[in-house]
């Protein structure tokens, strides 16, 4: 049941630490990272990944392909129900990861069968053990989130992303030249403070009263730059999910290439950043407060775009690699209280489905 809580989504947002520390037990050690159902040598041989998934998922195979690519593999991903439409050809060297909490999305079960037909090696990045995506891949690999029952993915979001880093990783011990393992290190070192992150980002959000300030808008526009860039995409995905308003997500740099002219002071804008080193994150943000529009800093602190922002959902300090997944926290929180504050059926959304089994 929901417990103390007065939605699913509350409690499976609020359960992050646990479902994040079930995530990463057991697979990082002394700098490496292994997986309990991936035998060694499993990726040898590929040279691309190609990940497949739809909605949410889709934000999470993109920032996991960013992080396979910064390992220095070649990487792409791809909307599971644009693949027959726009792919290319692929053979045993590609590895077609399909991301997909339920196993049982139609579009990303279509798509995963097409690449293994064109000859790709396949894997199930899920939650749902037995499920077809799970039963059907050469290989799977579990987020371990535990059950979601609220429409809107939460929980699963972030153990799917910290899944796909790790993934990265691993799949980073098999290519020569990836990323130097001293990097590596402090990212995973960083890992183990996940949960407790997370935790310090649930005691001390001021999403509430954030989503009360900004409530009475006609817009609500996110943007961020590489990791950041995803996550504003999933901050708009969950806000137009539950509350019913229009938002939007963009690459910080494409606000400029047309959507800038939708910016008044009507339209509050989410800027989501990293690290101190977001700079398209800032002067994009920064062009927007000029056209009117309230700015919120999402990220650390430690940033200079806190100093200009009308106000600040903050995170603690991390690595980059980590950042994005607690702004990413905050966002949900913020569309959980707009939604609350509207009234809106939070776990069951009108016309959408926990798992989409039609194409
Ligand atoms: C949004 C949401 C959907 C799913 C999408 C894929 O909150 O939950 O966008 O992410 O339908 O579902 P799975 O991961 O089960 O393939």
């Amino acid at each position: 049941g929901k417990g103390e809580y007065d939605h699913y989504m509350l409690k499976e947002i609020n359960n992050q630490p646990t479902s994040l520390a079930n995530t990463i037990e057991g697979r990082v050690e002394d700098g490496d990272v292994a997986f309990e159902d991936l035998s060694p040598g499993t990726f040898d041989g590929i040279e691309s990944v190609q990940f497949v998934a739809c909605g949410t998922s889709y934000h999470a195979a993109m920032y996991g392909s960013q992080l396979v690519r910064e390992a220095g593999l070649r990487t792409e991903v791809l909307r599971a129900s644009e693949y027959e439409a726009t792919t290319g050809p692929v053979d045993e060297t590609t590895l077609t990861v399909a991301v997909t909490q339920s196993g049982e999305t139609a579009d990303t079960l279509d798509a995963v069968r097409t690449a293994a037909d064109r000859g790709a090696r396949t894997l199930a990045v899920t939650n749902v053990v037995g499920s077809t995506a799970a039963r059907e891949a050469d290989d799977a690999v579990y987020i371990r989130a535990g059950p979601e029952v609220g429409v809107a993915a939460t929980k699963t979001y972030s153990s799917q992303a910290v899944t796909l880093a790790l993934l990265s990783q691993r799949l980073a011990g098999d290519v020569p030249d990836a990323t130097p393992a001293a990097d590596r290190a402090a990212m995973l070192e960083a890992l183990t403070d996940l949960p407790q992150h997370v935790e310090a980002v649930l005691e001390s959000t001021r999403a509430e009263t954030l989503a009360q300030d900004t409530l009475d808008s006609e817009s609500f526009f996110f943007i961020g730059s590489g990791l950041g860039h995803s996550v504003a995409l999933e901050g708009a995905l969950k806000f137009k999910e539950i509350t019913y308003e229009h938002a939007e997500g963009f690459a910080a740099g494409e606000l400029k290439h047309g959507p800038l002219a939708l910016v008044t002071e009507e339209t509050p804008l989410f800027a989501v950043y990293t690290s101190n080193g977001d700079e398209k994150t800032k002067t994009n943000a920064i062009e927007a407060q000029s056209r009117g529009a309230p700015i919120v800093a999402v990220g650390p602190d430690d940033n200079p775009l806190v100093d200009v922002a009308d106000a600040h959902l903050s995170v603690p300090e991390t690595h980059p690699v980590w950042a994005g997944l607690l702004a990413n926290v905050q966002l949900q929180l913020l569309s959980y209280h707009a939604a609350k504050q509207l009234g809106r059926p939070i776990d069951k959304p009108r016309n959408l489905a926990k798992s989409v089994t039609v194409e």
